[in-house]
């Protein structure tokens, strides 16, 4: 398993080109997942939003599309990431606050978000387990978890296709995009790494979240995973 510092090297190289290289190797459809992770998780006027692991600030964007009122941060530990994300945002006018922070210690105080969000972050941490810990302890009573993550698609016919464009064309075209072949090899190992040994609904029930909702785009290619603190509000 790659460390996290080389982890965070990965993303700090790539982050110029990632948006183009994310568009291209999803045919598009990332637009659409982050858009419908925004819409489940629902955010209301005057909550409080952390997306962690927030790449160049995609998710976040979305939220601040979705809703006015709200106060939202994106944190990932990537500088390169972070700098992205910020120049997005300005470029749009909106007033989100970038955070440099580690997930695993995000520095914020237990109980401080309504709603934290997570999409395609979980699966490149180590110890996924205290990834979602760390969720749960800066969460308020009644907020939710709203995460994204790859999957496997669950029909028979389909899986062999996904697995031969994960294994071979994924890796060219990202290295031909961003010019790193090997992290595009490091994407697809964490994706067969995530699908053998985690299972996102026991973490987040073994967490201490209630109520895990599951919903599957693209037969099952990405997976929402919408989980509650405490009851619902
Ligand atoms: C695949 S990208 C996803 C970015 C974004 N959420 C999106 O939807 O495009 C994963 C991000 O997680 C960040 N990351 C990985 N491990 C992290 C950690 N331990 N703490 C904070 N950020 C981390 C990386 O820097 C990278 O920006």
């Amino acid at each position: 398993m790659n460390e996290p510092e080389t982890i965070k090297t990965i993303f700090t190289q790539i982050a110029p080109r990632y948006d183009a290289a994310n568009h291209i190797i999803s045919f598009g459809l990332d637009f659409l997942w982050r858009k419908k992770l925004v819409q489940l998780a629902n955010p209301l006027p005057g909550e409080k939003i952390l997306d962690v692991c927030c790449g160049s600030g995609d998710i976040a964007i979305e939220f601040a599309k979705k809703c006015d009122g709200l106060e939202i941060t994106g944190s990932d530990f990537s500088e390169g990431m972070i700098r992205l994300a910020k120049e997005k945002s300005l470029k749009k006018g909106m007033n989100i606050n970038w955070v440099q922070a580690d997930c695993l210690k995000t520095g914020f105080d237990d109980f401080s978000f309504d709603i934290v969000s997570c999409a395609f972050g979980i699966r490149n941490i180590p110890e996924y387990e205290k990834s979602v810990q760390e969720i749960y302890r800066i969460l308020k009573v009644g907020g939710k978890a709203a995460i994204l993550e790859f999957s496997v698609p669950e029909n028979a016919i389909l899986r062999p296709f996904f697995w031969m464009y994960l294994h071979y064309l994924l890796p060219i075209i990202g290295g031909i995009i961003t010019g790193y072949y090997r992290h595009y090899k490091y994407l697809t190992s964490s994706i067969k790494r995530w699908h053998d040994t985690a299972n996102l609904v026991d973490i987040l029930k073994s967490a201490g979240f209630d109520n895990v909702a599951v919903e599957s785009f693209n037969f099952g290619l990405v997976k929402a995973y919408i989980a509650y603190k405490g009851s619902k509000k």
